[in-house]
C-alpha cells in the first residue's frame, strides 16, 4: 500500500505519518512501545494482520489477514485522565460517519462498539480500544486502536459467525481497506482536532449522543467486582455514561465497563 498516497488523501491535519505493515502482534502494543520511546503524536500504524490483536477487557481481537481495517493512532492529548475517554468517542463518531458515507447505517454501543442493528438483529462491525501511558499521575500518551470488519471470507470461525458483520456483508461489494482508511482517518483528524477546546468537546459529545444506541436502553453494567442494572439516560461532558439506577437520586456515572443492552424503555 502506498502510504504517501493515503497520507496525501487526508486534509493535512493531525496525522503526521502513516505506516502500514503486512503483519505485527498488535498495532496498539507497537505504538505504546513507540510512545514510551518518545515518538511524537500523529503517527498512525496500520496492519493487514495481527497475531496478538487486543480487545477490551483483556479479550483478544482476531481477524483473517487482509480482511479488516486494523489501525492505531498515537496521541499526546493535553487532557486530564478523566477526559481521555473522549479520544475513544472521537474515533467512534469518525467511524460511524465514515461508514454512513459508504451507505451503512451503524450506531455506537457505549463505550466503544460499532454495531449494526436491524429488526432486533445486532451485529458488531468494529471496536475501539484506548490504552494510555501514564507518567507521574498525568497522561503522557494515548493509543487508540480500531478494528473494523471490511471483507471477511464466508467461512468464519464459529465464535464470531453469529456476532460479527462486515462492510462487504452489508454493501454486497466490499470497499477497499485503503478507501475505508481514508474515510475513517479524515473523520479521526477532524474529531480529534476538537478535543483541545471545551466547545469542541461539547460538540463531540453531542454528536456521540446522536449516534449512540445505548441511551434509552435498560442496561446491565458489568465491571470487575460489581454489576448493576438501570436505564442509560445520558453522557457526561467527558463522554461517560450516566445510568439511572432504581432507588438512587442521582444518575450513576460509568467510566468503564461492559454494558449489556436489556430492553428499550421509553422516556
Ligand atoms: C474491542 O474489544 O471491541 C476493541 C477492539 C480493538 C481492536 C483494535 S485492532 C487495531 C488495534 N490493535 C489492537 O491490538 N487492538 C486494536
Amino acid at each position: 500500500m502506498d502510504t504517501d498516497a493515503l497520507r496525501s488523501a487526508l486534509d493535512g491535519g493531525f496525522v503526521r505519518e502513516i505506516r502500514w505493515v503486512p503483519e505485527t502482534g498488535s498495532t496498539n502494543e507497537d505504538l505504546l512501545v513507540a510512545a514510551r520511546a518518545g515518538e511524537a503524536a500523529g503517527l498512525v500504524l496500520m496492519a493487514d494482520h495481527q497475531t496478538a490483536g487486543r480487545g477490551r477487557l483483556d479479550r483478544s481481537w482476531t481477524a483473517p489477514p487482509g480482511s479488516s481495517l486494523l489501525l492505531s493512532v498515537l496521541l499526546r492529548p493535553d487532557l486530564p485522565l478523566e477526559q481521555v475517554h473522549l479520544a475513544v468517542s472521537a474515533v467512534g463518531v469518525a467511524v460511524v460517519e465514515a461508514v454512513e458515507a459508504l451507505g451503512v447505517d451503524a450506531v455506537l454501543k457505549w463505550p466503544n462498539d460499532v454495531v449494526v442493528e436491524r429488526d432486533g438483529w445486532v451485529r458488531k462491525l468494529g471496536g475501539i480500544l484506548a490504552e494510555s501511558v501514564v507518567a507521574g499521575g498525568s497522561v503522557d500518551a494515548v493509543v487508540v486502536g480500531l478494528g473494523l470488519n471490511v471483507d471477511w471470507p464466508a467461512d468464519r470461525p464459529p465464535e464470531v459467525a453469529d456476532l460479527a458483520v462486515t462492510l462487504g456483508d452489508l454493501l454486497g461489494e466490499p470497499p477497499s481497506v485503503a478507501d475505508v482508511a481514508v474515510a475513517v482517518l479524515r473523520g479521526v483528524e477532524s474529531w480529534l482536532g476538537r478535543l483541545g477546546t471545551a466547545p469542541g468537546r461539547a460538540t463531540l459529545v453531542h454528536r456521540y449522543r446522536d449516534h449512540c444506541a445505548t441511551l434509552g436502553h435498560r442496561v446491565r453494567v458489568e465491571m470487575p467486582g460489581e454489576r448493576f442494572e438501570g436505564v442509560a439516560r445520558d453522557l457526561t461532558a467527558d463522554g461517560h455514561l450516566l445510568v439511572e439506577v432504581p432507588g438512587e437520586v442521582e444518575w450513576r456515572p460509568v467510566l468503564a465497563g461492559d454494558v449489556v443492552h436489556l430492553r428499550t424503555v421509553a422516556g
